[in-house]
């Protein structure tokens, strides 16, 4: 039953990748269909950031009281008529406010889906389990680019989007058979049916093991009975944590990331590369490499630690942006190549290191008390810096021209590399516990 459920509620980590990244390839013939400005193609696009923004609020608010269990259910629906509304879109606007919802189902689930999986996860798999979501969206990712190529050809960019309803009601089904989380029933008030659903998932422990589970269940909400004051946030020693938690989402966008995710075929045809096909392949590419080095990363966030290995992602981010700014400004018969290789190299940097940190950072350096709220802050910094990076791209892009666009992109990830040496912890091998008695000592 565990595995059944895990891979319900990874599904949706799967949806959300997709949803970000089936855009790419479908763009170039959405601008066929219908006369889209560089501004409006960067509205189109960052409209799921920006609906992901409202949905981390919904859910911040709502999963509390509602449960786990409904706001999945929610968010899988939300994907399914997004995805249908998108997919028959008979203009623009209407694309854009598919798109707005879908972002709504991505930033909702994004919260709950990672919070679910953590609360059915037996402690000793939860490590795994929880990185095991930063995989699936990597992987939506590279399917979404699998299915812009295999439409490619025919440029029915209404079935690219389209295929994202099949996986929303395998999800919609999945959860509406899974049970609600036994954390979630035992805080409100209905141990009994977390005991019955303790024992499906884990029918290997004893009675006095599932005891001991509702028990400390009950021992931890002590803690967080009472939601914090947003001005906690503020205090002295969490402050920070705050700000660390929220600027490393911030760099992590600003260095060009969703560009890449969002607009790859578009910078591949501004790099000099012509043909739809070849820039929707290499685009599949892109999706190839950034699956294979999030597995890598799982390994070297452990082995290497979690500092070393993002000033070494800034590192290397900087230094392949820079190589796709030297070789566009040359404008040489090697340029497209060279910036292919730039594109790759970043791209392979960010997997096994800017990607999944933050995502680690946040839900490790936040005492538990503070953590829904603090994990919330961070989402949103996350998606509204997405947004804005999305948004603007297009118009950069058609502004400054792809030379400057692409300075711009190399120049954060090198204050990311001061920024990271100057204050990136290192969580590696300490307990929750410890981390935030670090935390507190520091009040
Ligand atoms: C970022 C997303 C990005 C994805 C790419 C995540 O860590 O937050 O914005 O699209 O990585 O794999």
């Amino acid at each position: 039953m565990l595995i059944a459920i895990v891979i319900v509620a990874a599904l949706f980590g799967m949806l959300f990748g997709f949803d970000q990244g089936v855009i790419s390839g479908a763009l170039p013939f959405i601008k066929q269909d219908f006369t889209v400005t560089a501004f409006m193609e960067g509205v189109i696009t960052s409209a799921v950031p920006l609906g992901a923004v409202a949905g981390t609020l919904l859910a911040m608010v709502t999963t509390d009281r509602y449960g786990r269990k409904p706001m999945l259910i929610l968010g899988a629906v939300i994907f399914l008529v997004g995805s249908l509304i998108s997919a028959f879109a008979f203009n623009q606007y209407v694309l854009t406010l598919a798109r707005l919802l879908i972002g709504v189902g991505i930033g909702a689930s994004a919260m709950t889906a990672p919070m679910f999986l953590a609360e059915v996860a037996p402690a000793r798999i939860r490590g795994t389990i929880v990185s095991a979501f930063q995989l699936m969206i990597t992987i939506g990712i590279m399917i979404s680019y699998m299915s812009d190529a295999a439409f490619g050809g025919s440029g029915d960019w209404r079935w690219m989007i389209g295929v994202g309803v099949f996986p929303s009601i395998i999800a919609l089904v999945g959860i509406l058979l899974s049970p609600e989380t036994p954390r979630w029933l035992t805080l409100n008030s209905n141990a009994d049916k977390a005991r019955d659903i303790i024992v499906k998932l884990q029918p290997e422990s004893s009675d006095a093991e599932v005891d001991q589970i509702i028990a400390e269940i009950k021992e931890s909400a002590k803690d967080e009975e009472a939601a914090p004051a947003w001005s906690t946030f503020l205090k002295k020693g969490i402050l920070p944590v705050t700000s660390f938690a929220m600027i490393v989402f911030v760099l992590q966008q600003l260095s060009g990331i969703n560009a890449i995710i969002y607009y790859a075929p578009e910078i591949f045809k501004n790099a000099g590369f012509s043909g739809t096909t070849t820039d929707l392949l290499a685009t599949v590419g892109i999706g190839v490499v950034n699956v294979a080095l999030t597995v890598v990363a799982m390994y070297l966030v452990e082995s290497m630690g979690r500092r070393k290995l993002l000033i070494m992602g800034f590192f290397g981010t900087a230094a392949s942006m820079a190589l796709v700014t030297v070789a566009t400004m040359m404008d040489i018969a090697a340029t497209p190549y060279l910036a292919m290789i730039g594109i790759f190299a970043f791209i392979a940097f960010f997997a096994v290191s800017l990607g999944p940190l933050p995502w680690l950072y946040m839900s490790e350096l936040f005492p538990l008390r503070l953590r829904p709220r603090g994990m919330a802050l961070a989402s949103i910094a996350n998606w509204f810096f997405n947004f804005i990076v999305a948004l603007l791209f297009p118009e950069l892009l058609a502004g400054i021209g792809i030379v400057g666009t692409f300075a711009i992109f190399t120049g954060f990830c090198v204050i990311g590399i001061f920024y990271a040496i100057a204050v990136a912890p290192e969580t590696k091998g300490v307990t929750l516990e410890e981390i935030e008695q670090r935390t507190v000592a520091a009040d």
